[in-house]
């Protein structure tokens, strides 16, 4: 079902004891200041997903997450964590085929697909991640990337299965950057990600995807980016630390 999302992606940041004082005094902003319905999800390192859920396991709307997974049930990977240990821990969605994990780690769509799997048979909600780099938005494969990691990640999936993603559109040049997609750079390729997934679905299964946008996104323009057809919220890096500016972007929703 097509929500209104808000979610915070950490990455690798903040003491334990910093992640506690952050998610509390989110908390209490949200439930002083908003009432919407938006969903607030928190992405957090593997270690404090446990204290984390803590905080946050009797608050309606507000969910955590991890920002990867391995493909295995279980078994001799070391240093690795599956999902039934993400599901012991209180999160209920993953954030899958983030750039830096691509860029990274070699993440590609092959591995992106398995892992999808998985954490959907565990019944973890994926946020998907995909986004061209400068490079291939200035060369003109900007949609056709976006496609192949759409399809190549995603679209193998029962119908059934699909509708049960996220999908965040990050292009690269715009995390970490300070520079955001304009609202109409990113309307265009919100637009043609719901259009991919109306050819390979059908038309209610892409009114009914939620696609968030990431890149930059902060308090100044998160009204602007999210008043457009096609974004149903944000997946937030550097703004998502601050508790003042994640509480006005979810009110920007
Ligand atoms: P920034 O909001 O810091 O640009 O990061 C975006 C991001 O990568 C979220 O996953």
């Amino acid at each position: 079902m097509r929500k209104k999302i808000a979610a915070g992606n950490w990455k690798m940041h903040l003491s334990l004891t910093e992640a506690q004082k952050l998610v509390s005094e989110i908390v209490n902003m949200y439930q002083d200041e908003y009432r919407g319905k938006a969903e607030v999800i928190f992405g957090v390192p593997f270690p404090y997903l446990h204290p984390i859920h803590h905080l946050i396991k009797d608050k309606n709307n507000i969910h955590l997450s991890a920002q990867n997974m391995h493909q295995a049930t279980s078994g001799a990977y070391t240093g690795e964590t599956s999902a039934p240990m993400l599901l012991d821990t209180g999160a209920s969605h993953v954030i899958l085929g983030h750039s830096e994990r691509r860029q990274y780690f070699g993440e590609d769509e092959a591995l992106l697909a398995a892992k999808t799997d998985q954490a959907l048979a565990h019944e973890l909600t994926v946020i998907f991640c995909i986004g061209e780099s400068l490079e291939e938005r200035e060369s003109g494969h900007m949609l056709a990337v976006v496609k192949k990691q759409l399809s190549g990640g995603c679209f193998h999936l029962s119908a059934e299965n699909f509708s049960k993603l996220i999908i965040a559109y990050e292009p690269v040049w715009a995390i970490g950057t300070g520079k955001t997609a304009s609202p109409a750079q990113a309307q265009e390729v919100h637009a043609y990600i719901r259009q991919l997934i109306a050819e390979r679905y059908d038309a209610q299964i892409a009114a009914g995807c939620s696609i968030l946008y990431g890149g930059s996104v902060k308090p100044e323009n998160a009204q602007e980016l999210f008043s457009q057809k096609d974004i149903d919220g944000g997946l937030v890096g550097g703004a998502s630390l601050k508790s003042r500016d994640f509480v006005d972007i979810i009110k920007a929703l």
